[in-house]
């Protein structure tokens, strides 16, 4: 049962994918639950599973990649086992999503108003004039000025800020319960991304909308995230409320993180990034994925994977955190 605050829940989420040299697993179990117009960030390194993930929750993975087990709980369905015809329903019109790569999700040869009404007329039974009318309200919503002539104008005609732009109109043309927005700022100038930030989180709160934000970048997180999930070799390796991630964070990788931004923060000429390297899928020690990292691991850590330790809605997979637990 799941409580009704709550609008995802992935529970015990395994996927792997089928490769020359055999199955190797990308998510090992990851879960959590967004709870209804909370902004829930899943923070990462590259290659920690973060699109894999986001994917796997509308069930647009390659033909290679397969859920093993878990489930991802939505509006009373699993998504794992929900039926073709009723995951397209679902997608777009319940939860909807925005890529990293703007241009490359547009389509090149189609104006941005054909694409915003094509979207629109796809899932609700309205006029064209009518579904123009709601293109042109989004445009301006999004702040991009002139909407009625840019409405006809084509992708090339857009910079990369204003293209994600009309990503987000698309995303929130049909007023989903969650959005799902997959590093919606990493193709973008350093200007542009906070713009786009201020604007996905505007326009969440005003809807009322829940939304997963995937980042690499902790330091993005701050203003935009209620909830913050730290992945970690398709691991959550720590979930807690935005301000005890930053304030009080309990496991060695999430503190490493900080401590590389806080560096970042005073310009210091060396940058203490984490020694050594993300875990390689397929290969990793039986343990915790970061053991082999960590500067304060034990044998145990090598050796047996910790579960997450929960206390006060704070959850760490550490094994320095058991007796406290
Ligand atoms: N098409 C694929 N074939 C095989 N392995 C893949 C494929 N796509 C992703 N992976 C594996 O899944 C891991 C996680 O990828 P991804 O979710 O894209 O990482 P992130 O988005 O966190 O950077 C990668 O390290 C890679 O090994
Ligand atoms: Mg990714």
């Amino acid at each position: 049962m799941i409580s009704p605050a709550c609008v995802l829940d992935v529970q015990d989420l395994h996927v792997s994918f089928s490769t020359e040299e055999g199955t190797v697993p990308v998510l090992k179990g990851l879960s959590y639950s967004l709870a209804k117009g909370k902004v829930l960030a899943v923070v990462g390194e590259s290659g920690s599973g973060k699109t894999v993930h986001a994917l796997s929750l509308l069930r647009l993975l390659p033909p290679t990649a397969h859920i093993d087990s878990g489930k991802i709980l939505f509006d009373g369905k699993d998504l794992v086992s929900l039926s073709p015809s009723s995951l397209r329903k679902l997608r777009g019109a319940r939860i909807s999503m925005i890529f990293q790569d703007p241009m490359s999700s547009l389509n090149p040869v189609l104006t941005i108003g054909e694409q915003l009404t094509e979207t629109i007329l796809a899932h609700r039974k309205i006029s064209k004039l009518r579904a123009k009318a709601l293109a042109v309200r989004l445009l301006k919503k999004v702040g991009i000025a002139d909407a009625a002539k840019r409405y006809d104008q084509y992708p090339f005609q857009f910079s990369g800020g204003m293209c994600q732009r009309v990503m987000i109109a698309m995303a929130l043309a049909l007023e989903p319960d969650v959005l799902i927005a997959d590093e919606p700022t990493t193709a973008l100038d350093v200007t542009i991304q906070a713009q786009i930030l201020r604007l996905i989180k505007e326009l969440q709160a005003q809807a009322g909308m829940s939304a997963v934000f995937i980042t690499h970048n902790l330091a993005l997180v701050a203003d935009v995230a209620d909830e913050v999930l730290v992945l970690y070799g398709g691991l959550c390796m720590e979930q807690a409320p935005v301000h005890t991630i930053f304030e009080k964070p309990l496991h060695p990788y999430t503190q490493g993180l900080l401590h590389s931004l806080v560096s970042i923060r005073q310009k210091a000429d060396f940058l203490p990034a984490i020694p050594g390297n993300p875990p390689v899928p397929g290969q990793e020690c039986p343990g915790c994925p970061f053991a082999p990292r960590c500067p304060r691991a034990l044998k145990k850590c090598f050796k047996e994977r910790p579960p997450l330790f929960e206390q006060d809605g704070h959850k760490v997979a550490c094994w320095l955190l058991e007796e406290k637990a």
